[in-house]
C-alpha cells in the first residue's frame, strides 16, 4: 500500500482531512444501511438536539501498521460496547455494535494510506460520534440522528512525547455522583475546556479531578484515566463516575499476566499519592503518558520517577502494551482486529 506523503514523525494530535468518512442515518425509527462519504462537512437544522442540548456521544480508538505490514485496531469490540452505553444513558438510539465494528473495518480500508508506517511513531485516530440531527427546542431527545466515523493520523497527545508531565489537582468539578462521568459525551468535555485553558495558563499539562462528592479521591483526568506503581502493585482507581479507559483495563491484564504484577483496582485517597513511585495517564490519545509531579493547590508531589524519563515499569508497561499493539508481543485472544 502507497502511503501519503506526511511528515509522519512530526504530527502532533491534530486534524487532518483523510480520504473518506463514514455515515449513517437514523430516520422514522431505524439505521439506515451506511455508507462512505467525501463530503467530510455536515449540514444540519439550526435547531439540532445537538446544537440546541449537545446530544451527542464519541468514542476514540486506533489503527495501526505492525511490523509484518498488516493493518489493525485494536479492541473495537469495546468502543462499540462503550458507544452502545454512552447513546443509552443520553436517549440516542445505540449503534448495532457489529456494525460498529464493520464500519470501522470499512473507513480504514478506505483510507489505509493514511495509515502511518510501522515505526513511524504514528497511528491512525479513529473517532466515532453519534449526534441528535433533527430539530428540537423543548428539552427532549431528537428524532434523527447521524452516526459518523472520522479519522485522521495523530502523532502523541501531549507535546514533548514521553516526558514526565506536570498536572494539577482541578479547582473544577467533572463528573456528579450519578451523572455522566463513566459515558464519553460531548457535554463532559466541554465543561472541562475552561479548567483545561486555566491549567495551561498556569503551566500544567492537565487537571487531576478528584471526586466531586468529597474532593478526597482521584478520579481521573480530563481525557485519561491514571495510574500508579507502588513497588510490585500496579494501582488503578475504581470509581462509577470515571471513564471505564479500554487502555487501562488492557493494562490491568498485561499488569498481571505479561508482567507478573499485583493489580489493584479500588478507591485512591489523595492523601495517598505520596506513597507512589511512578504515575501516569492512560488512554487511546495519550498511551501511557508519565506524570512526574502533582500539584495540589501550592503542595508539590513529586514521584520518585522524576521528571526526565518514564519509570522503569511505566516503561515496561508501555513497551508491552504498544508491543502488543503493533504486533511485535503476541496479543490476547482477540485483542487485534484485522482490517
Ligand atoms: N478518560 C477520559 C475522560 C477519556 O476521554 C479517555 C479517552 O478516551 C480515557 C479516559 C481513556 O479511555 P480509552 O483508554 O478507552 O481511550
Ligand atoms: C481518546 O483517548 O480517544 C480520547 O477521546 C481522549 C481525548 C481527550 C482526545
Amino acid at each position: 500500500m502507497e502511503k501519503q506523503n506526511i511528515d509522519w514523525g512530526n504530527l502532533g494530535f491534530g486534524y487532518i482531512e483523510t480520504s473518506k468518512s463514514y455515515v449513517s442515518d437514523f430516520r422514522n425509527g431505524e439505521w439506515d444501511e451506511g455508507r462512505l462519504t467525501s463530503d467530510h462537512t455536515v449540514t444540519i437544522s439550526e435547531c439540532a438536539g445537538v446544537l440546541q442540548y449537545a446530544q451527542t456521544v464519541f468514542e476514540g480508538l486506533k489503527a495501526y501498521t505492525t511490523e509484518d505490514g498488516r493493518t489493525v485496531a485494536f479492541r473495537p469490540d469495546l468502543n462499540a460496547e462503550r458507544l452502545y452505553n454512552s447513546a443509552c444513558r443520553l436517549e440516542i438510539p445505540p449503534f448495532p455494535k457489529d456494525r460498529f465494528i464493520e464500519a470501522v473495518r470499512e473507513v480504514v480500508k478506505a483510507n489505509e494510506s493514511y495509515v502511518p508506517p510501522y515505526g513511524s511513531g504514528a497511528t491512525l485516530y479513529i473517532r466515532p460520534y453519534i449526534f441528535g440531527s433533527s430539530s428540537v427546542i423543548g428539552v427532549k431527545p431528537a428524532e434523527e440522528y447521524q452516526f459518523r466515523i472520522l479519522t485522521t493520523p495523530v502523532g502523541p497527545y501531549f507535546k514533548g512525547g514521553a516526558k514526565p508531565l506536570t498536572i494539577k489537582i482541578a479547582d473544577f468539578d467533572r463528573a456528579a455522583p450519578r451523572g455522566t462521568g463513566h459515558i464519553k459525551a460531548g457535554l463532559n468535555y466541554a465543561m472541562s475546556l475552561h479548567a483545561i485553558v486555566q491549567a495551561h495558563n498556569e503551566g500544567f499539562a492537565e487537571n487531576l479531578y478528584p471526586d466531586s462528592a468529597t474532593r478526597t479521591k482521584v478520579e481521573e483526568t480530563g481525557g485519561a484515566n491514571v495510574i500508579f506503581i507502588k513497588g510490585n502493585k500496579f494501582v488503578t482507581v475504581s470509581s462509577p463516575s470515571i471513564l471505564p479507559s479500554i487502555t487501562r483495563r488492557s493494562l490491568e491484564y498485561v499488569a498481571e499476566h505479561y508482567l507478573g504484577m499485583e493489580v489493584e483496582e479500588r478507591e485512591i485517597p489523595l492523601t495517598e499519592l505520596p506513597e507512589f513511585e511512578e504515575c501516569g495517564l492512560c488512554g487511546t490519545a495519550a498511551v501511557i503518558s508519565p506524570v512526574g509531579k502533582i500539584v495540589d493547590h501550592g503542595r508539590e508531589i513529586c514521584f520518585p520517577s522524576g521528571m526526565d524519563e518514564m519509570g522503569p515499569t511505566t516503561k515496561k508497561l508501555y513497551d508491552t502494551l504498544t508491543g502488543i499493539q503493533m504486533g511485535r508481543i503476541e496479543a490476547p485472544e482477540g485483542w487485534i482486529f484485522e482490517i
